[in-house]
């Protein structure tokens, strides 16, 4: 069997702790070789950058990456965002943000437009300090980038239970919105066997809450889509439990692999955060790389653990957790 290279970055605060975990569970069901980064906020505090100028070239011959999380209390978070985890997404053109949720009766994809939207890096602010000071930051919306995330989705939707419900904000407020619908409208006829329906992302965050179980395929902008996957996530069970994969379709660049939560500076340091989701996005890594039967054994050892980290209140470590679950394999 071809043996896989993956880059690793764990990055900063439990990125650090569930990164390490995921790896253990990866060498207990494939053979894999790991150059590993140490892009972080502390790489910007000793060298001045988050990475090194050519970070993207040194990812670029890795079958896949898979990142811990970004973000520290005492660095501003659009420094360390945009100077690394930003421009891997953008870079490698990975449009696609897949954020599967599957615990207590729910079964549903968040896919989340994941390089243009309200994530655009047209703006700024004016007048800093001044009583006339104004921030301004325009949603670009393509219909390119708003047409493959809809022809994503809806093939995805006809591979399981063929619903598809897009997040929109079309009543009147919204300009770029009506565009989205439209878009995702003209996609609806190549897939005649989905469902598809639109909500308001309003209610739809309500209906997360009231009714999860009903949703299947969720297609979401940035913006939208980032929070609908934490609420997912959490409704779940918590937030530690979400993995994600930052795709790019059509294999011209590597596919990143992470949690869907931060770099939680409240538990970092202490060994308790909850490593599924970032096992989970290994397993999404697998599955990337073909090897579905690695990916079926994690799966069914994280169905059948019964450790529990404090967020789902039980009361196991990460290193504890991680045991258990290697028991399994
Ligand atoms: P967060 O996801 O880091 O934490 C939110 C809450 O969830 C915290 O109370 C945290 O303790 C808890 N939590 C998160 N992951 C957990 C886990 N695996 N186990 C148990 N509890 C967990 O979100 P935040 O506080 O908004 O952000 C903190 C930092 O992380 C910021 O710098 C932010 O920009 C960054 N961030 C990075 C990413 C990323 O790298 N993809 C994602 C989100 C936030
Ligand atoms: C995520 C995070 C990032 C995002 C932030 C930290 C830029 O919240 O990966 O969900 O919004 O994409
Ligand atoms: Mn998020």
């Amino acid at each position: 069997m071809t043996k896989h290279h993956i880059a690793l970055i764990p990055g900063d605060g439990i990125g650090t702790e569930v990164l390490p975990a995921a790896r253990r569970v990866l060498d207990a069901v494939g053979d894999f070789s790991y150059q590993e980064f140490d892009w972080s906020c502390e790489r910007l505090a000793r060298e001045g950058a988050m990475m090194p100028p050519d970070g993207l070239a040194r990812l670029r011959d890795h079958d896949a990456i898979l990142l811990g999380a970004v973000g520290a209390p005492a660095v501003p978070d659009h420094v360390s965002l945009w100077g690394l985890l930003i421009p891997i997404r953008r870079g490698f053109q990975q449009y696609v943000n897949l954020r599967p949720i599957r615990a207590r009766g729910i079964d549903m994809v968040v896919v989340r437009e994941n390089v243009e939207g309200e994530y655009s890096e047209i703006g700024g602010r004016l007048g800093r300090g001044t009583p006339d000071e104004l921030a301004v930051q325009e949603s670009v919306f393509t219909r390119k980038g708003v047409g493959r995330v809809a022809a994503y989705a809806f093939a995805l939707a006809g591979r399981r239970r063929g619903l598809l419900t897009s997040a929109t904000k079309s009543n009147g407020i919204v300009h770029t919105m009506p565009f989205w619908d439209e878009i995702v409208a003209e996609h609806a006829a190549a897939h005649p066997a989905v469902r598809w329906e639109q909500e308001h992302v309003d209610a739809l965050a309500a209906k997360f809450v009231l009714d999860p179980g009903r949703f299947d395929v969720v297609v979401a902008s940035n913006l939208f889509g980032d929070i609908l996957s934490d609420l997912a996530a959490a409704v779940a069970g918590s937030i530690g439990l979400a993995p994600s994969a930052n795709l790019n379709p059509e294999r011209a660049f590597p596919s990143m692999f992470e949690p869907v939560h931060g770099s939680a500076p409240d538990i970092a340091g202490q060994g308790v955060a909850n490593p599924t989701g970032a096992i989970g996005s290994a397993v999404l890594m697998l599955e990337h790389l073909g090897l579905d039967e690695a990916a079926r054994r994690v799966t069914d050892a994280l169905s059948k653990t019964s450790a529990r980290t404090p967020d789902l209140g039980g009361s196991a470590t990460t290193e504890e957790f991680t045991s258990r679950l290697l028991s399994l394999l």
